[in-house]
């Protein structure tokens, strides 16, 4: 089974981990959905045993998804099994259980509530999850200000010497925020965007230089890269791809470049989803997919791609040349 470090923290996961954003069900982020749809609880859980049975040991939740359904789910699945599973999740915004909605604190990126409120936040996790710890534990606000990060990453720094965590990290896609995080001691990983459209050198660039785990949110393109979408793909009003910036930013570009690399990822007898996630391991070895997985069938689908391993030198230049970059 293929396993990578988590970072300089000893910690080591299997290679792909399990995304647990759809499992959330429906939920709002200030007014505008969310979620992924509606979600078969049942079936979520079976999809955290198979992937568990499949050698997955990541789990990456975070309490806005679906206002903590998400983390209770993940935590009734994978009780009575804490030692052989790592669990992340994420904070950094007003999570109201009761409405389903998602706020900033203060209505401001960049408040500093998030560093008054983090604490009960963590707390509040810690219930939902039925742990006494959380592996990882992850500033949810992509954009929030470099200058002000310091004192979130201080405020984390308690919060593992108090022992209700054990290592930190940011999911941003901004190189400068995460090289404040990455001077912090217990900082292990940087959460960012990457899949074979949308490459990130400047993210891993900083994971290279501090020794920090590239945790790889949408590896599958939002589901866009398996195939499985057309442009006029049609989703419910209560999923988040429903919204005309699914189409713009993640389907359009994604079928436009599909075909080009079509033949090479399902080389060797890979899937689509299985080729995009060997893409991102032979580009480096920091990274650790957690595609978003809300079936069984998904979970195997996308476990069995550790089996297969990444891809060679050969196929990951000529994409690079069939896709011009
Ligand atoms: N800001 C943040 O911190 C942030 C942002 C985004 C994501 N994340 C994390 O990263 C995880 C993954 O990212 P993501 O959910 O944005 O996108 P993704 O993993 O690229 O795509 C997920 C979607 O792909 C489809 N899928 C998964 N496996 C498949 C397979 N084998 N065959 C066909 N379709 C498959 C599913 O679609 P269906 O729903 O149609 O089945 C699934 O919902 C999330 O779950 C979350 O943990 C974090």
């Amino acid at each position: 089974m293929m396993k990578r470090s988590l970072g300089s923290s000893g910690i080591q996961v299997s290679a792909m981990g399990m995304g647990c954003w759809a499992i959330g069900g429906p939920w709002t982020m200030r007014g505008q959905q969310a979620g992924w749809g509606t979600v078969d609880d049942d079936e979520s859980i079976r999809a955290i045993h198979c992937a568990l049975e499949q050698g997955v040991t990541f789990f990456d939740t975070a309490a806005n998804y679906g206002c903590g359904h998400s983390e209770r789910i993940v935590g009734r699945a994978l009780a009575g099994r804490r030692d052989q599973v790592v669990i992340a999740t994420k904070f950094g915004y007003r999570v109201d259980e009761e409405t389903r909605c998602v706020e900033f604190y203060d209505d401001d990126v960049n408040s500093d509530q998030v560093v008054h409120h983090l604490r009960q936040d963590c707390e509040a996790s810690l219930r939902r999850l039925g742990l006494d710890y959380i592996d990882l534990y992850q500033f949810h606000i992509n954009d929030y200000s470099p200058a002000k990060a310091a004192a979130v990453r201080d405020a984390l720094e308690e919060l593992v010497s108090e022992g209700r965590i054990r290592f930190y990290g940011w999911s941003t896609d901004h190189p400068e925020g995460a090289r404040v995080f990455a001077e912090g001691k217990h900082c292990v990983a940087i959460q960012h965007d990457l899949n074979v459209i949308k490459d990130a050198p400047q993210v891993l660039a900083v994971c290279d230089e501090f020794g920090l785990a590239s945790i790889n949110r949408s590896p599958l393109v939002r589901g866009a890269i398996t195939g499985k979408y057309t442009a006029d793909s049609k989703f419910q009003p209560n999923d988040i791809r429903h919204r005309d910036y699914f189409q713009r930013e993640w389907l359009v570009p994604t079928l436009e470049k599909l075909d080009a690399i079509r033949k090479i990822l399902t080389s060797d007898g890979r899937t689509l989803a299985q080729g995009a996630l060997a893409w991102i391991w032979a580009r480096s070895a920091r990274t650790i997919p957690i595609p978003g997985i809300r079936s069984v069938a998904q979970a195997t689908e996308n476990a069995e791609a550790m089996r297969f391993g990444p891809l060679g030198d050969d196929s990951m230049r000529e994409i690079e040349r069939l896709l011009r970059r």
